[in-house]
């Protein structure tokens, strides 16, 4: 028996059948952009843990400064006994969020938990209740970022009922028929038919949705949602978790657009690896909440905080902006150039190296989402070596979180092996 074998027998009897696994290959060791398994393959890391890891695994100087502060003090919690990096990282990201106005900034431990105290933030400053959130959008698995999250199947289903006051509009998806004018015109008819716009506190959406399948917002849609949200007192919520973190080739996304959003939430690769996430925002409505109002056990973890001071050092140091969107081309041109050959392939798309391409069947003479060829990539890209993420409100979409400080021939080694997959899956 292989010792993966032998891990997926143990597992299956000992741990939750709710938390699914992408592949049954078991992690030994990782380095940037390769992963070897319990069986001494390797394979190259076309998932980034789920986009937490833009400087990639293990990155020399992350390591360093977790050691280093390991060897003074891993736990205190903020709340009874502070400590610099915590402050020192507040305000580092507070000078480097969009925007002019002063930034304070609240750390948490993972991106939901971010999500839900944006919520908060956003409640206690407006003294209402309400939230509009996306179509297709994710944001968490705790109640209230479910209630928000716009998929049903897996990740709703059963667990309801969500906290009130929750409200979706679609996303503007144009490869999907959905245009902004169409979006706009949903939110605004939200306004008529469910909820006056003086009870919503806050409207919520992803700069790139992730979950949902890579779809970019159009800067003019954001905008347009700016000046909604000003017209009636609502506050601008940007999910940056996993579009963050220069991803899109900019620290935050919404640069791209040049809308400042109020609240900006923050976690997966701000720290390498490491848990720790953030809401950053405007200092005045960040202190809408009372001494005693926020906070958590290990929110603003040490480890975390000093991860995440080394990843934005390494930002800097090693240019990974300038890096995101040359792999981002890189990307895009190779992706682009199998849609040549392969008509599945039925858009390529992103913002700076958050890159995805969908894949479609033609059934009737009309393009339908195929689900099952996405599948199929993904397990024989792992057979092959490749460790590939699907996503999409259809299933269809496959995006690739390799990390931005991925060589060039490892990246080009993993494109390799989705053409050589779609050959063989579709032949040509
Ligand atoms: C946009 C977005 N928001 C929130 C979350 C939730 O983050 P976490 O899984 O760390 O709770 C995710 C996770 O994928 C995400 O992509």
């Amino acid at each position: 028996m292989t010792k993966n074998a032998d891990l997926l027998a143990r597992r299956n009897l000992a741990v939750a059948r709710g938390v699914a696994n992408m592949h049954n290959i078991y992690a030994e060791r990782a380095e940037n952009a390769e992963v070897w398994d319990v069986d001494g393959r390797r394979y190259i890391d076309f998932a980034g843990g789920i986009g937490v890891l833009n400087t990639g695994h293990r990155h020399p100087k992350v390591m360093a400064a977790v050691q280093r502060q390991m060897e003074q003090y891993t736990h205190t919690c903020f709340q009874v006994l502070p400590y610099e990096p915590y402050v020192a990282l507040a305000e580092r990201l507070n000078s480097l969020a969009p925007g002019d106005a002063p930034n304070k900034t609240l750390f948490l431990t993972t991106g939901a938990e971010a999500v839900e105290n944006a919520v908060k933030i956003a409640r206690a400053h407006t003294g209402r209740p309400a939230v509009i959130a996306f179509n297709g959008g994710y944001h968490g698995r705790t109640m209230m970022t479910l209630g928000l999250t716009g998929k049903v199947v897996p990740y709703k289903a059963g667990f309801g009922p969500f906290p009130g006051e929750i409200y979706h509009a679609p996303f503007p998806i144009e490869v999907h028929g959905i245009s902004v004018d169409q979006s706009m015109a949903a939110v605004n008819n939200l306004f008529k038919a469910d909820v006056e716009p003086a009870r919503v506190a806050a409207i919520i959406i992803e700069p790139v949705q992730g979950e949902g399948g890579f779809y970019v917002a159009p800067p003019e849609f954001l905008k347009r949602l700016r000046a909604l949200c000003d017209d009636h007192g609502i506050l601008l919520i940007a999910d940056e978790v996993q579009a963050g973190a220069g991803r899109t080739g900019r620290l935050f996304a919404m640069e791209h657009s040049g809308v400042v959003p109020d609240l900006t939430t923050l976690a997966k690769s701000i720290a390498g690896g490491f848990p720790i996430s953030a809401v950053v925002g405007r200092a005045d409505i960040m202190d809408s909440v009372g001494p005693g109002g926020l906070g958590g056990t290990y929110a603003g973890s040490p480890l975390g905080c000093a991860a995440a001071l080394a990843v934005l050092d390494v930002f800097e140091e090693e240019g990974i902006l300038e890096r995101s969107l040359a792999l981002g081309e890189r990307l895009i041109s190779r992706l682009r150039s199998m849609a040549q050959s392969y008509a599945c392939i039925g858009d390529v798309r992103g913002l700076g190296s958050m890159v995805a391409m969908e894949l479609f069947k033609t059934v009737d003479g009309k393009p339908v989402a195929d689900a099952d060829l996405t599948r199929q990539l993904v397990v024989k890209a792992a057979e092959r070596g490749l460790i590939l993420l699907s996503c999409g409100m259809y299933g269809n979409v496959i995006r690739i979180l390799v990390p931005i400080t991925g060589s060039n021939e490892v990246v080009d080694e993993g494109l390799d092996i989705i053409e050589g997959c779609l050959e063989s899956l579709v032949q040509g």
